[in-house]
């Protein structure tokens, strides 16, 4: 007689007596497949996972009791489902509450075509793919691993969101901070070590005054306590002969990338538009520079990523799609568009425009003065990687100073305390491992 079919889904980045458990049950009804989730259709709902999607589905396929393994590509179990046409889906019990209940009974409900059972196992108790996690980001990461992650992110997701980071503290904010929606966990995938903001921090201005020893310096904090990809704000790149250093430095911290813009001479934050003096480099010089740094680094991993300021400097789309496709041409990993425009639809054109010819190099997009377009919109446009690059400092800096107008407004702390301050039990608890 021949063997009944049954299917297991599973993401498997952290194989637990859980999941073998599992598959031991399923064995016992037939042969099993075992669809392994794809890094995109994890991060349809999750965190992407530590292992890649190779590595989990090797290890599910020297699993005793596996006969298979197949690509998941969606959360949703359907589409394989069609195609194998199981007996049996076989799934732990706790699938029956919450979030999942409405996958489970999708699957009842495409199995009945062809007489197809849903099976429930008891959940395996005391063991949690949740605290594991918890317990793998208090250990951290290395650099390797770091590193490695924003390509598969950008592989991965419809679009990657990066917030900017200044500090320790900030870091801990974007690696921790998550909120429930329709039972998607929402967080950042990243940090942004911005100029303006790490340059601000320290009371001084945006031109490459802050050398880069020194923000490398200060963003180990940051690298100390979080496991999240960077991406490093290299500014202009500085000469070519110092970049190449650059590259290596970032690279050996596991920075994930490096964005350079295409200007020369003193540098003005980009805000400023024509209202400062914006030299562009030449297309020649810039690109000399992105080759420097690419034939500079070790890993494959590491990108350099053009950053082209036409926009910024007045000049037309048609200028900026010709130096992207000529830095796309000298190596880089990626291009960022930039604009101060308020409406975004010179980045839109711009964006629209590039992937008429390059549908895969990498578009990041900074959209500080065009904020009205949603993360799904802007993917829309062709745009993978969105950079909030400001918004923790210039949501801390008014309330800080708020806070020192109440002190001198009413001689006491009383007020400000009340009103623009957290309570002393928290500040004091807020950073893992104060109080023992
Ligand atoms: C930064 O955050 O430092 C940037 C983006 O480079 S912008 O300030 O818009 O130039
Ligand atoms: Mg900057």
């Amino acid at each position: 007689m021949e063997r009944k079919k049954v299917y297991v889904g599973m993401s498997a980045d952290m194989i637990h007596p859980g999941h073998l458990n599992i598959i031991h049950e399923a064995m016992k009804l037939g042969s099993v497949t075992v669809g392994v989730l794809t890094d995109a259709a994890i991060a349809s709902y999750k965190r992407l996972p530590y292992l890649t999607y190779e590595q989990r589905a090797e290890i599910v396929s020297n699993i005793k009791g596996v006969d298979r393994v197949v690509p998941q590509t969606t959360l949703d179990y359907v589409p394989n489902l069609l195609e194998l046409r199981p007996d049996y889906v076989v799934h732990g019990d706790d699938w029956k509450e919450g979030v999942q209940q409405k996958t489970r009974q999708r699957i009842i409900d495409v199995m009945k075509e062809w007489g197809g059972q849903v099976i429930d196992i008891p959940y395996t108790h005391g063991i949690s793919s949740t605290a594991m996690n918890q317990r793998l980001k208090e250990i951290g990461t290395t650099p390797e691993v770091r590193m490695k992650r924003l390509r598969r992110l950008i592989g991965a997701k419809k679009i990657v969101r990066i917030l900017e980071s200044h500090s320790g503290l900030t870091g801990l904010i974007i690696e921790n901070t998550s909120v429930m929606i329709n039972g998607k966990k929402e967080e950042f995938d990243g940090m942004w070590a911005s100029s303006l903001t790490d340059s601000t921090s320290k009371g001084k201005p945006d031109i490459e005054a802050v050398d880069i020893t020194t923000r490398l310096h200060d963003l180990n904090d940051a690298l100390e306590v979080t496991t999240k990809p960077i991406i490093f704000d290299g500014d202009t790149g500085g000469k070519v002969e110092h970049f190449v250093f650059t590259v290596r430095t970032l690279e050996r911290l596991g920075i994930s990338a490096v964005i350079i813009e295409d200007k020369v001479g003193l540098k003005q934050n980009s805000l400023f538009g024509t209202d400062a003096v914006q030299t562009q480099d030449t297309i020649e010089g810039f690109c000399a520079k992105i080759k420097a740094g690419k034939n500079a680094q070790i890993t494959d991993d590491f990108m350099i990523i053009a950053r082209v300021e036409s926009l910024i400097a007045g000049k037309p789309v048609e200028d900026a799609l010709e130096r992207a496709h000529a830095y796309v041409s000298a190596g880089a990993d990626g291009i960022m568009i930039h604009s101060k425009n308020k409406d975004g639809m010179d980045i839109k054109e711009f964006c629209e425009r590039f992937r008429e010819s390059d549908v895969s190099t990498p578009i990041v997009a900074v959209p500080t003065t065009y904020n009205q377009f949603t993360e799904d919109e802007l993917a829309g446009w062709g745009i993978n990687v969105v950079i909030y690059a400001n918004h923790l400092l210039r949501a801390a800096y008014p309330a800080m100073v708020e806070c020192a107008k109440s002190i001198l407004t009413h001689r006491r702390s009383l007020e400000a305390s009340d009103q623009y301050c957290m309570p002393i039990k928290e500040i004091l608890t807020l950073i893992p491992g104060s109080k023992k």
